[in-house]
């Protein structure tokens, strides 16, 4: 979607809800570049639109043996071939497609592979992530793309969905999902701490006598210029040998440290690709062989409903716990009330559950044959099994919800999102603390927490003299937080941190956001209609009204734009710096002028007054000085983004 839209906003919406209904009721049809993927459903604003060199392609998929021989028929008659063609088979990453751009061996560019022919300019983002060179080692003159994978490792992604838990926030459902909502962060500093890595696999240039006339050549001049590249590529004669090899990765792949979820298929000999061609979405000389969803049976012992801090209530199984890929698995979402009916799954049944490219695991439905014969279809509860209200549910929503806006369920979870990493980021201030605050009747609201004192949480259990103290020194410092991450806290449906992060950049303030009209807030690039309304809706009622007035009178504040660095501005004053070992890309004089052209001071020695010491590869005896002295280190990664982003 570009900037002249081909149907009307409504018509849009209208559109958006119909995919988001069917896509509720087959998840599995869920692809990622499905546009309810997007927040509002349209494109970013904060990253500029690119075109790609040459479209970035799909690939077709095998899902069997069957289909995975049917493709290699395919290429041999295509090519005429009758004996064995020689392929490469890799592993295929479940991460973003990205592009990167080298002129004269320089990153200069990073990109989404975004529709295949338009991307998103990540470079700020694309910076951050260690594993991706700023310079090629002996690469070629001019310019080059080089393609492949963003990917969270598993660990990475652990991390974040344990952290998110703690913080109240909805987890990601697998790690494509976490590396994507990192990659279209606007603030490259939380996008550098996430861990992102990459694995390139495919290379486009101006000047084609650069691209080695093998594909198995091509991953090792990659891997030589300094690039990702993942070491278990194979070449295989004949298609005998790719089975075996996806036969293999079927089950060692759980020993990798990220996730794949297939084997990705090509042509080795780049004279054969050409001769194949492409269609309009995939090339003829590769395949995606994708490894079948593990599944299991277990029994389903209780149907229980959660509620959201929107109030929305979504049922899950309770499970007897059995072993999935790898993981012992408990509990799964049930994804809505309607599912549930129409799969009728049961208390007491044996069910199938499967973990797909998914983490988390879901009911496939219900064993029929093991149906217990007093078994009886679930119902959803007509009352919040928290507060007791009426579960409502308009017409056209497939989710109940609790409307009781002081229901103490949604309370707690508007608490815990509130002080959320994403949003007021308040260290300390966790579930089992928000727990006995709304307990206690200590907090009512958000603003609530600004009238917190010693005296108050030091009567609370577990909570001694220098915890109360520290969490009152965040929640103080939680009042200067840059704006977006107010909005982003006040838990405004269809808002979340990205597009908290465009509005407060749009507006440049909440009283400016409450004084938009619909109309206004529509022509924001990154804001549907849906987001509009709820926006608009949410500053017009009344207690938020309050709650806002009452965030204001506590100091939190309320104005200011997304932090950028702009010229002129001294962000790093104050701030000394030692520089040890190499940067990758970076020259020492230019890390230098850098730092000081934002204000900072450059050292060459280390003292208790200096406040980072980057450390680069191969670093010298600088850092075994500001350990010993307890000064804070900085990996290459942060430090670019805190230059390029202080
Ligand atoms: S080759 C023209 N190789 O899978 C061929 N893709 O489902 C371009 N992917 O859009 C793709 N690992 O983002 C290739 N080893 C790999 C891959 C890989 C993951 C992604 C890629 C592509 C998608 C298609």
């Amino acid at each position: 979607m570009h900037d002249a839209p081909e149907v009307s906003d409504a018509a849009f919406d209208a559109l958006l809800r119909e995919l988001q209904a069917l896509e509720a009721e087959h998840p599995a049809l869920v692809t990622p570049d499905s546009p309810t993927q997007r927040v509002g459903g349209r494109p970013a604003e904060g990253f500029a639109t690119v075109a790609h060199l040459v479209p970035m392609l799909s690939l077709d998929n095998a899902y069997t043996e069957t289909e995975l021989r049917a493709f290699d028929e395919r290429v041999r008659k295509g090519l005429d071939a009758p004996g064995a063609i020689t392929y490469v088979a890799e592993l295929k990453i479940d991460g973003l497609g990205i592009a990167l751009t080298y002129e004269d061996g320089r990153l200069t560019r990073g990109a989404t592979r975004g529709d295949g022919v338009h991307g998103e300019d990540v470079t700020l983002n694309v910076r951050t992530i260690r594993a991706v060179p700023l310079a090629l080692t002996d690469g070629p003159r001019g310019r080059v793309e080089v393609r492949g994978e963003v990917y969270l490792p598993r660990a990475a992604f652990d991390r974040t969905n344990e952290a998110r838990a703690a913080a109240g926030e909805p987890l990601f459902a697998n790690p494509r999902n976490a590396a994507a909502g990192a990659m279209r962060n606007l603030d490259p500093r939380l996008v550098a701490r996430r861990g992102l890595a990459g694995w390139m696999y495919q290379l486009v240039a101006d000047d084609t006598t650069v691209v080695p006339p093998t594909h198995g050549g091509l991953l090792e001049t990659l891997r030589a210029w300094g690039l990702p590249v993942e070491p278990h590529w194979e070449r295989c004669e004949g298609i005998d040998a790719v089975w075996a090899f996806c036969e293999r990765w079927r089950d060692e792949r759980r020993t990798l440290p990220f996730e794949t979820d297939g084997v990705v298929v090509k042509v080795d000999r780049v004279a054969q690709r050409t001769a194949l061609g492409t269609t309009a979405k995939f090339p003829r000389w590769a395949v995606a062989f994708k490894f079948p969803a593990e599944q299991a049976t277990t029994r389903l012992r209780e149907i229980r409903v959660n509620i959201g801090r929107t109030g929305a209530a979504t049922p899950y199984a309770v499970l007897d716990p059995v072993l999935v890929a790898g993981s012992t698995i408990a509990m799964a979402t049930l994804h809505n009330a309607e599912d549930l009916a129409r799969k009728d799954i049961r208390e007491g049944d044996l069910v199938t559950i499967e973990k797909a490219g998914d983490v988390i695991p879901r009911v496939v439905g219900p064993v029929l044959a093991h149906r217990p014969a007093d078994s009886v279809p679930w119902v959803m509860p007509s009352a919040c099994p928290v507060c007791g209200s009426l579960l409502q549910r308009d017409e056209d929503e497939v989710v109940w919800r609790c409307e009781n806006s002081s229901c103490p369920a949604r309370l707690r979870r508007s608490l815990e999102h509130f002080a959320s990493r994403t949003a007021m980021n308040i260290e300390g201030l966790g579930e089992a603390l928000i727990e006995q605050l709304a307990a206690r009747g200590l907090v009512g609201d958000a603003a609530d927490l600004y009238a917190l004192d010693a005296p108050t949480l030091e009567g609370l259990d577990r909570m001694g003299r220098k915890s109360a103290a520290n969490l009152l020194a965040e929640i103080e410092r939680s009042k200067s937080n840059d704006v977006w991450r107010l909005l982003n806290g006040l838990g405004i449906r269809h808002v979340g941190e990205r597009s908290a992060q465009v509005l407060a950049g749009h507006f440049g303030g909440v009283d400016a956001i409450a004084a938009a009209s619909l109309e206004a807030l529509q022509e924001v690039p990154e804001v549907g209609p849906v987001m509009a309304a709820s926006v608009h809706g949410w500053f017009h009622e009344s207690h938020n009204e309050a709650l806002l007035a009452k965030l204001a009178a506590a100091g939190v504040r309320m104005t200011g734009p997304v932090q950028r660095a702009v010229a002129g501005e001294q962000p790093l004053a104050g701030r000394t710096f030692v520089l040890t070992g190499t940067l990758p890309g970076l020259s020492r004089d230019e890390a230098a002028a850098r730092i000081q052209a934002l204000g900072g001071k450059v050292t060459g020695s280390v003292s208790k007054k200096t406040s980072y010491v980057v450390v680069g590869d191969d670093p010298g005896s600088k850092l075994d000085k500001a350990r010993e002295l307890g000064v804070e280190t900085l990996e290459p990664e942060a430090f670019l983004a805190l230059i390029m982003w202080p």
